[in-house]
């Protein structure tokens, strides 16, 4: 964390103008034209004030790269060379790792060599860059994807890679070559232009090659893909996301196409948040890869009748995961490839905007077209229709789908939710909770976490996090003064009535706090900041960047300080002075502030309490009342007392 400085790992990726202390510049997580992206080196964190991404370094790649923790944690000992040392593996485990690194590295040097061949080869150039000039491909988009081509020559590519001493092991497991008898070599992909897939993170882990034959009819097999291995598993992979992931975030949808040349076209044309599955049908391990970008998601297919077949495949799969789900069919006859070299980027992207619709019409739509007029063709339609949206988790939305469906099928609201829930119970026999959903009531789950409880838990944090290591002079029992931290104030004030945070993840907070009791070295916010726990840190980010009055007021007089330099001693010493003063009175206000807010989360607690106590008496569930009723008043009491030192008045 110390090396990786927040101004450095963000200046990557956005370029930064120096602000007072902050640098500000343009948010790569949401389309802005002015900056209230923030970074501050101080606290060695980020914070857009437009879209609310914030948090350290290691946040920041996380968010950017869209990598895990632990990726992205790699990927900046990386940048600056710091080794990491990862546990001991099993045998079994060290030769799989590097059987996997074997690989990696034999298809990223394939990859080069194939892309050296379209670009520098005599074949490559008239051959399979003619072929991709016919396509209308530009330079750029031809980098940017990594194609290549393998000469139509048996070897060629597999002499070249044993010559840089891949193994042959490793050509033969990514399927880069294949062994015939009397150890005949063959280029698997001889002849074709290659299409590159990628990781998220940019790995080559698979090659799909075309025939260049611009007829393929006859064709058995216009493209070959790479076979499933150890580093490609078809289902897990997205052709596309690496280059796509960013736009995906940024535009907070992706476009989903069946193949290679769609995905190309379309970024081409200018729309870079587009994948494809590659003709196959899609995998839950893709849309959880999609999920973690974002949970909109606009299927894109041809209009024909494989289109549609694609697109109710995918719906009820990508429900179940949890993402909003539309669907566009383009006109009959074109693939998102055609219309895009024959639209604009603005026109493409309009005519999705106003022609794809979410699932529900289109399923309805489709089935009712088929069902004509014939009743029970309807009803299975129907039914069909609400197995979709059974699978919707999320009841606000289930409830929007069945008004829609109501409407549609013209069928009402209520025989809908008894027939949704005939289907629910039919999925999980033994589960079936609700046994009606009362229309008009909806059945959102009671929030567990009191929220006013939650609330005061983080004010408190936030004092601790941004006045934490200040000390203030407090008077203990025997009239004494003491000097203590912020935070140890918090913490004993907490702990000495026997109290923690109800908030697990703000428990941990104190449990660290209380471990460095008698640490003098001890700066919390830095310390929580590069917390190793990623939702401590980025809690802590958050904490940070929200504002208290208490730096308005108290604010440093810059012209003053400035013109300190020419007054006379006298009114120096008296400005001086003045100072101290000011600084006294802001530690006042900071202490006050930080008791009421401790205050406030006694009092939180103590309501808790004495509403459970009601409940306890309302129910008449206690044999002794009058005990309950003794700890009701006492309670009641400590609450009145809370409120007066906050200047409150109990009015319950
Ligand atoms: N596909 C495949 N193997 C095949 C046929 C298709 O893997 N034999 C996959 C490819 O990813 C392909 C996608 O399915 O991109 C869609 O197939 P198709 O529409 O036939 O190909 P296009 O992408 O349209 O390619 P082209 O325009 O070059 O014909
Ligand atoms: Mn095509």
């Amino acid at each position: 964390m110390d090396a990786a400085q927040i101004k450095e790992v963000v200046s990557e990726f956005v370029s930064l103008k120096q602000r007072g202390a902050n640098y500000i510049g343009l948010c790569p997580f949401h389309n802005e034209k002015t900056g209230s992206f923030t970074v501050s080196p101080s606290k060695g964190i980020f914070k857009c004030f437009g879209c609310g991404e914030g948090g350290n370094s290691v946040h920041f790649i996380m968010k950017h790269e869209q990598l895990t923790y632990v990726e992205a944690l790699k990927y900046l000992a990386k940048k600056y060379h710091i080794e990491i040392e990862e546990r001991d593996l099993s045998a079994t485990e060290q030769q799989q790792q590097s059987d996997r690194e074997s690989m990696f590295a034999l298809n990223s040097f394939a990859q080069k060599y194939f892309s050296d061949i379209l670009h520098n080869h005599v074949d490559g150039k008239a051959i399979a860059m003619a072929y991709f000039q016919e396509r209308g491909f530009s330079d750029v988009i031809i980098k940017k994807f990594h194609l290549g081509y393998c000469l139509n020559e048996q070897d060629a590519m597999t002499n070249e890679a044993l010559r840089n001493g891949y193994k042959k092991e490793f050509l033969q497991k990514t399927g880069l070559s294949y062994f015939g008898e009397n150890n005949r070599v063959v280029d698997s992909f001889r002849g074709r232009v290659i299409f590159p897939w990628h990781s998220l993170s940019g790995k080559v882990i698979a090659f799909g090659g075309r025939v260049l034959d611009s007829r393929t009819k006859g064709v058995n097999q216009k493209y070959k893909n790479s076979p499933e291995s150890e580093i490609f598993k078809k289902g897990n992979e997205l052709y596309g996301i690496f280059q796509a992931k960013n736009a995906i975030v940024r535009e907070k949808c992706v476009y989903m196409v069946e193949g290679y040349t769609d995905v190309i076209s379309m970024h081409q044309c200018g729309i870079e948040n587009v994948v494809a599955n590659s003709g196959t049908a899609l995998d839950s391990a893709q849309i959880r890869l999609l999920h973690r970008l974002t949970s909109n998601i606009t299927l894109l297919y041809d209009g024909d009748g494989a289109g549609i077949h694609a697109a109710l495949r995918g719906i009820d799969m990508l429900l179940s995961e949890g993402m909003n789900v539309k669907v566009l069919l383009l006109p009959d006859g074109e693939d998102p490839d055609s219309f895009a070299r024959n639209h604009s980027a603005a026109d493409f992207v309009d005519f999705i905007k106003t022609n794809q619709t979410d699932f529900m019409r289109f399923k309805a739509n489709l089935l009712l077209r088929e069902a004509k007029n014939d009743p029970l063709k309807k009803a299975t339609a129907i039914t069909d229709v609400l197995g979709s949206i059974a699978l919707i988790q999320n009841m606000i939305l289930v409830s929007e789908y069945i008004k829609l469906c109501s409407e549609l099928f013209e069928k009402s609201e209520e025989i809908l939710y008894s027939e949704l829930n005939k289907i629910k119970a039919k999925a999980n026999p033994n589960n079936f909770v609700e046994k009606e959903i009362p229309v008009s009531q909806g059945s959102m789950p009671l929030l567990s976490i009191d929220s006013d409880l939650d609330t005061a838990e983080k004010d408190i944090l936030k004092f601790v996090l941004q006045y934490g290591d200040e000390k203030v002079l407090l008077r203990n029992f025997s009239e004494d003064c003491v000097e203590v931290k912020i935070w140890e104030y918090v913490l004993d004030e907490l702990r000495n009535d026997g109290l923690g945070f109800e908030n697990q993840l703000h428990e941990l907070f104190l449990k660290d706090l209380e471990l460095h009791k008698s640490d003098a070295t001890f700066s919390v916010s830095s310390f929580f900041v590069s917390h190793q726990n990623p939702n401590i840190s980025l809690l802590a980010a958050e904490l940070l960047t929200e504002k208290y009055q208490l730096s308005k007021i108290f604010s440093k007089n810059e012209a003053l300080e400035k013109n300190l330099q020419s007054m006379t001693s006298a009114a120096k010493r008296r400005i001086e002075e003045l100072k101290k003063q000011e600084e006294e009175r802001r530690k006042i206000w900071l202490i006050n502030a930080v008791t009421n807010s401790i205050n406030e989360y006694k009092k939180a607690i103590v309501s808790l309490k004495i509403k459970e106590l009601e409940r306890v008496l309302r129910d008449n569930s206690t044999e002794d009342i009058v005990a309950v009723m003794k700890e009701h008043a006492r309670l009641s009491e400590i609450k009145r007392m809370l409120a007066s030192a906050l200047g409150q008045v109990v009015i319950k």
